[in-house]
């Protein structure tokens, strides 16, 4: 097992208090760490067929080698999976299984997993344990701390969800080596937003040739401090909604084909460009961004306008009533909540 110095911890204090364990080859030893937190029980492990070949067995092994009982969720890979169908499948295997409340579940996977599995686990038998085990660069920075839990409807993406936090979030950095490089890169897009909210992570890729635990560690470590004071996003979790307003539009007309991670790098840019117009930023903090984002990126041209973008962002379910909240970008770890009406939208970006 992993010398536990090289292993990074993050305790997460919110309505359930919970650790992020960040290091290399924790996958083998998963049901190790689970039984911190889970003992003797029955565990549904939920994945994707991609995800299940390359680490399926050897969570199941772990787990067993620890004293848990198994039963195995495959789905097909892919956001068209995260959807009422298979949320109503996961159930039916829950009870199918007899899952009870002393039972857990796990997600292995990307964001759609976390998304999918957590919110199983959020409303089966009114809520069950769950643990994360986050295998894509987007999933470990992001989705799988901070309890937000969904699955997509036909009129729109993650409309219907809970918030519910996990047991226990386990990263292992080795799983990034399985990657093909833009699942990487859609990964870094939300490490490009990061960058723009916490100066440490800023610097970490000015300097460039950094390690990935570290950046993981700075990242989650800043979600963190957001979500400690801001759980239920009323106020500065609204923060970690940078570049997703037109990010969401972007995604929604690209019949989400161009994935998430890589629309928010693209919607932070139009967040800058106009945080520039409207004079919130100077010239001297833009261009710095803008090559900070580039460094996580590379070229990344959006195939659409702006007015296209807006038009496509008036059902963020960000917004409340006809208001939408806009995140702006005053300079590193300086940035405004700007309130406006979704038909101002277009005439405030340009
Ligand atoms: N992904 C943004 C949040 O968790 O609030």
């Amino acid at each position: 097992m992993q010398n536990s110095l090289s292993i990074k911890k993050i305790k997460i204090r919110t309505s359930k208090s919970y650790f992020a364990v960040i290091g290399s080859g924790l996958i083998k030893n998963a049901g190790v760490y689970i039984k911190e937190v889970v003992s003797d029980c029955k565990i549904a492990l939920i994945t994707d067929d991609t995800v299940d070949k390359l680490y399926g067995n050897k969570v199941c092994t772990s787990l067993i080698n620890n004293g848990f009982k198994v039963v195995k969720f495959v789905f097909k890979h892919g956001e068209e999976s995260k959807n009422l169908k298979t949320y109503g499948e996961i159930l039916e295997f829950l009870a199918e299984n007899e899952l009870t409340r002393t039972d857990a579940i796990i997600a292995l996977g990307g964001g759609v997993t976390g998304d999918m599995a957590g919110f199983a686990s959020a409303t089966y038998l009114r809520g069950i344990k769950y643990i994360q085990i986050p295998t894509t660069l987007l999933a470990q920075i992001d989705s799988s701390v901070g309890g937000k839990t969904a699955i997509d409807l036909t009129s729109g993406k993650n409309l219907v969800g809970a918030f519910c936090q996990p047991e226990l979030v386990i990263v292992d950095t080795d799983s990034l080596k399985s990657l093909p490089k833009e699942t990487f890169i859609d990964g870094m897009g939300e490490v490009a937003k990061y960058a723009v909210l916490d100066k440490k992570v800023f610097s970490l890729i000015e300097k460039g040739d950094y390690d990935m635990q570290e950046l993981i560690y700075l990242c989650i470590d800043y979600k963190r401090r957001i979500v400690e004071k801001d759980e239920f996003e009323k106020n500065i979790r609204k923060y970690l909604n940078l570049g997703h307003t037109p990010a969401h539009g972007i995604e929604k007309l690209s019949r989400y084909t161009i994935p998430h991670g890589r629309a928010v790098s693209m919607g932070l840019n139009i967040i800058l460009e106009n945080s520039l117009r409207h004079k919130l930023i100077n010239e001297k903090e833009y261009q710095k961004i803008k090559q900070v984002i580039y460094k996580c990126v590379g070229e990344n041209e959006c195939p659409y306008t702006v007015k296209e973008i807006c038009l496509a962002s008036y059902s963020d379910k960000k917004r409340s009533g006809d208001k939408i909240t806009l995140v702006m970008i005053n300079g590193v770890e300086k940035i405004s909540l700007n309130k406006i009406s979704v038909d101002q939208l277009w005439g405030y970006l340009n």
